[in-house]
Order: structure tokens, then C-alpha cells, then sequence
């Protein structure tokens, strides 16, 4: 019998109420397809500092590494955002992790499902154009971990500083990552930069175009970041694969999941070289809606089917996890967000939601 280990790390905000329908779920699948899933929660975030002094405990860090992946849940909030950047759960913890894993890879699909596309706030004729995103966002480097970083000087002559960094390894690795997976979809990679202003982005095109050439099968465009932005609202149809550095990737992600309905939809996987991973939804904490049991554990439910098809190679059960999630949303259990203010009063709780999942993945067992 197959048996893994993953380490869970819930965080803050909604993190724990979204991980607990995932927790549910990944239960009931491994039940239907008699796997076993050994989970071990470990602290991480805002919860880790207050209780363990760190956002990033040793003993958690030691877990993480004796696993054989990472289901992460959301960390941050009010409470820890005046603390240095340095002692920041965002920084100390997360970013962290991706790098002493090396996750440079961060897989985000955003998918309007026929039939649903009443959930997107797109108009109805785009909605229906066959919106199939996938953002492959690079993790590990570019402005959010280049050296030197930081702030001099004093009074009005201070100023603070970042470094947007990119090695052609880098470069190389993350694009041949996007080419991969537009072989197994549309054959299409648009990479987004701001090669008209960057240095870095000059350098990103240059190399794209070198990896191009490997996939013949696969084509490649080139478009602004400001562009990019206004043609995933005009027309998301035409992209197949957004091939983007690190800050491009974290911004144009969040834009692909609203496009979808909600923030709380969109799942992400973060992958080694080694094919190790971290799965997460790609919204956060959530400080706005935390604690009233209204947040949508569908990106945390998703991102754990992300997690049994890459990095544990159960394909079946992500499979049915993912068709689970689409009848619960067909059968219009879904969380206030993605109901407009008319029928906020049939929207369903986090757990209702997560109970339904777990119910049509019972209901199409054989
Ligand atoms: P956010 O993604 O937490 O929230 C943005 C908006 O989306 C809010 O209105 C929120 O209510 C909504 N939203 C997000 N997830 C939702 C869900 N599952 N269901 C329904 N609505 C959902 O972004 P923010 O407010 O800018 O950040 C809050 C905190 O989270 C910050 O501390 C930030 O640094 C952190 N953050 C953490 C992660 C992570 O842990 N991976 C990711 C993004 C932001
Ligand atoms: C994300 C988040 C993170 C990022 C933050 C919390 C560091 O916004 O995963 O998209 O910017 O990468
Ligand atoms: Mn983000």
C-alpha cells in the first residue's frame, strides 16, 4: 500500500479553518483509493512567533524536511506586520522555506469551468471564451531576493533599496519549466516582462528565446507586464501558459484568480528540481474574514490535489478530488464571495463546502 508523509502547516488567519476542509477531504481520499497519508502539523507564522518565539521553528523546518511534501496553509496579519521584515512571517517563514527547498517553480491554475462561468466577474462573453490559465511563476529569485537590500541615510535624504536579480540559470530552469507544461497543454507560452524599462528583463527574453528553440512544438510570445494585466481581463482566451518572473508572477496571479470568482480558488505548487514540493493556496490570511467560518477552502482543497499529482504521483485521486470540487460548485455550494449581494442568503460555510466535497467524492466512488 502506498504511504506518504506531508507536513501540515495551517499558519494564520483562515490558513487553519481552510486547512481543516482540505485535512477532510485528503481523508475521505485516501480512504476511496486506500492510500495512506500520514499528516503531522507543525507550527509556521504569526501562530509560531507568539507561541515559539519564530516564525520558522526548527523542529518545524526538521519536519518539513522528513516529509514528502508540504501542504501549507496561509501565514501573516495584522498583529506581526509592524515587526522588522527580516522577523516577518511572510519573509521568515515562507519565503524562507521556498528557499531552503529551492521551490523555484510555482505552478497557479486559473480555469473558468463551462458552466460556472456566472462565478467570474468577467462579462459573460469572455467568460465563456475557454479561460484556461496557467501562471508558472519563477520563486526563488528576482526582486524578492536580491542582494543588496535595505535602507540608508537619514531624515529626507533616506532612502530604502531592493535588487532585481536574474541569473540565465534561473532564467533557464523556470522557462523550460513553462515550455514543459505547455507541451501537455495548449502549446503556447507568453512570457510577461518589462524588457522596454529592465535589465532583467532583457536578459528573461534573451533566454526564453534560447529555451524556445528546444520546443519547436511549442510557441512563444513576449508581452509588457502593464499590457499583460489589461489582456487577462480583455481577452484570458488567448493565453495558455504565463511564463513570469517572481514579483510579475505574484501580481498577475492574484488578477487570474479573481478572474476565476475568487482568491479562494486559485491553488499553487511550488516545485524543486527534485520534483519536492509545497502546496498553498495562492491567497493569504485573509485578516478580513477570519474566524467567522466564511472563507472558501477550495484553493486549499485544490492545492492538496496538486500535491497527490506532483509530488506523490497519485494521479487517480487528484483526479477526484478535482472533479469533486467542480460538482460542488456545479451543485452551487459555494461560500458568500462568489454570490452576488441578491443571494448572499444560500451562501455555504467553509465546512458546508468542504463537507460537500468530501460527499460527491463518496458519491462517484465505484
Ligand atoms: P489575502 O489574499 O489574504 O486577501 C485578499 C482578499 O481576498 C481579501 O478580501 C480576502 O478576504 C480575500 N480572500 C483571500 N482568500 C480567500 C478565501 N479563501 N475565501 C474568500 N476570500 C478570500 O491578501 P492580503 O489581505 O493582502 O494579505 C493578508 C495577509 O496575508 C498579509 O499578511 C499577507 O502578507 C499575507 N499573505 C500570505 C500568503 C501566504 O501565506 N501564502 C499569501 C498572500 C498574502
Ligand atoms: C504569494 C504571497 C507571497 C508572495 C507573500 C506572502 C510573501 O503573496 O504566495 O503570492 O508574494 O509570494
Ligand atoms: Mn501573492
Amino acid at each position: 500500500m502506498s504511504q506518504y508523509s506531508i507536513a501540515v502547516l495551517a499558519g494564520d488567519g483562515i490558513g487553519p479553518e481552510i486547512m481543516q476542509e482540505a485535512d477532510k477531504v485528503l481523508s475521505a481520499v485516501a480512504e476511496r483509493f486506500g492510500i495512506t497519508l500520514n499528516r503531522k502539523a507543525f507550527p509556521v507564522g504569526g501562530y509560531a512567533i507568539d507561541n515559539h518565539g519564530e516564525a520558522l521553528p526548527a523542529t518545524t523546518l526538521v519536519g518539513c524536511e522528513q516529509a514528502d511534501a508540504i501542504l501549507f496553509g496561509s501565514i501573516g496579519g495584522p498583529k506581526w506586520d509592524t515587526l522588522p521584515l527580516e522577523q516577518r512571517p511572510e519573509r521568515a517563514a515562507l519565503l524562507t522555506l521556498r528557499s531552503h527547498f529551492d521551490l523555484f517553480s510555482n505552478l497557479r491554475p486559473a480555469r473558468i469551468y463551462p458552466g460556472l462561468e456566472s462565478l467570474s466577474p468577467l462579462r459573460e462573453d469572455i467568460a465563456k471564451s475557454g479561460v484556461d490559465v496557467l501562471v508558472v511563476r519563477e520563486l526563488t529569485s528576482g526582486i524578492y531576493f536580491g542582494q543588496p537590500k535595505g535602507r540608508e541615510g537619514q531624515g529626507d535624504e533616506e532612502f530604502a533599496f531592493d535588487t532585481m536579480r536574474y541569473s540565465r540559470r534561473e532564467i533557464q530552469r523556470i522557462a523550460v519549466a513553462a515550455f514543459e507544461a505547455a507541451q501537455k497543454r495548449k502549446g503556447k507560452v507568453t512570457s510577461v516582462d518589462k524588457a522596454n524599462v529592465l535589465m532583467t528583463s532583457r536578459l528573461w527574453r534573451e533566454v526564453t528565446e534560447a529555451v524556445a528553440n528546444d520546443y519547436p512544438d511549442v510557441s512563444l510570445e513576449h508581452i509588457y507586464i502593464d499590457n499583460a494585466t489589461m489582456q487577462v481581463m480583455k481577452n484570458p482566451a488567448q493565453f495558455d501558459v504565463l511564463l513570469c518572473s517572481n514579483l510579475f508572477g505574484d501580481i498577475i496571479s492574484d488578477e487570474c484568480a479573481m478572474m476565476t470568482g475568487s482568491m479562494g480558488l486559485l491553488p499553487s505548487a511550488s516545485m524543486n528540481e527534485d520534483g519536492f514540493g509545497l502546496f498553498e493556496p495562492a491567497g493569504g490570511s485573509a485578516p478580513d474574514i477570519a474566524g467567522q467560518g466564511i472563507a472558501n477552502p477550495i484553493a486549499q482543497i485544490l492545492s492538496a490535489a496538486m500535491m497527490l499529482r506532483y509530488s506523490l504521483n497519485q494521479t487517480a485521486p487528484a483526479d477526484a478530488i478535482e472533479q469533486a470540487v467542480i460538482a460542488t460548485l456545479e451543485a452551487g455550494v459555494v461560500t458568500a464571495e462568489l454570490l452576488p449581494a441578491s443571494e448572499q442568503h444560500r451562501a455555504a460555510s467553509t465546512s458546508e463546502v468542504g463537507d460537500e466535497v468530501v460527499r460527491q467524492l463518496q458519491r462517484h466512488a465505484k
